[in-house]
C-alpha cells in the first residue's frame, strides 16, 4: 500500500496559503521568479568568495569582498527560503516525496553546517588572512561551491521527478 504523506504537508496543502498559491494563476509565476532571483542572488555571490578563497582573484583583497557579499548572500537566501515555502505549499504532500526536493534540503542543510563551521573556525581569523585563505577555509569553500551547486542543480530536477 503506497505510503500516504504526513498529515501536516496535507494540511499545508489544504491550507488558505495552499489553496492561494494553487488557484491564483499569476501568483505561482512570480513567486517562483522571486525564488530563482533569491537563489541567484544567494548562489551567485556565494560561488564569487568561494572561488575567491580558493585562490582567484588574488588582487581583490577577500575580507572588503566579503564584507560586499555576505549580506547579500544573506538576503538571497531569505528570498529564496521564503518563496520556496509558498511553492512548497501549492503541492506539499507530493514535492516532500520528490527525491529531488528531499536532496535539495539535504544539501542546503549540508551548505549550512559548512558556513557555521567556516564561521565559528577560519574566518574569525579573516582579517590576518592577507591575500591568501588558510587551507581550512579553502577546504570549507570547496565543499560549498559543490554543495550549493548541487543543491541548484537537485532544485532544477524537482520538476522532472
Ligand atoms: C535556499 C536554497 C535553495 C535553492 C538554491 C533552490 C533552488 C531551486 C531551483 C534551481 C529550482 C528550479 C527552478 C526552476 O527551474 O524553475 C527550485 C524549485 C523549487 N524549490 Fe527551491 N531552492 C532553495 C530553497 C528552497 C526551499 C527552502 C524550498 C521549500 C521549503 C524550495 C522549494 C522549491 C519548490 C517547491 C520548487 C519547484 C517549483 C516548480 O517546479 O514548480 N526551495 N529551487
Amino acid at each position: 500500500m503506497e505510503q500516504q504523506p504526513a498529515s501536516v504537508f496535507l494540511s499545508l496543502q489544504e491550507s488558505a496559503l495552499g489553496l492561494t498559491m494553487r488557484n491564483s494563476p499569476a501568483l505561482y509565476p512570480v513567486v517562483e521568479i522571486l525564488h530563482i532571483i533569491g537563489f541567484v542572488v544567494l548562489v551567485g555571490s556565494i560561488v564569487a568568495l568561494d572561488l575567491r578563497i580558493l585562490g582567484l582573484g588574488r588582487a581583490i583583497p577577500i575580507q572588503p569582498m566579503a564584507q560586499l557579499l555576505l549580506p547579500l548572500s544573506r538576503a538571497g537566501f531569505l528570498l529564496a527560503v521564503s518563496m520556496g515555502f509558498l511553492l512548497f505549499s501549492a503541492d506539499a504532500s507530493h514535492v516532500v516525496r520528490n527525491p529531488a526536493f528531499q536532496a535539495k534540503l539535504l544539501l542546503i542543510a549540508t551548505a549550512l553546517v559548512t558556513v557555521v563551521i567556516a564561521h565559528a573556525g577560519p574566518w574569525r581569523q579573516v582579517a590576518l588572512w592577507g591575500n591568501k585563505a588558510p587551507g581550512s577555509a579553502r577546504a570549507l569553500a570547496l565543499a560549498s561551491l559543490v554543495l550549493w551547486l548541487g543543491a541548484v542543480c537537485a532544485g532544477r530536477l524537482i520538476a522532472y521527478l
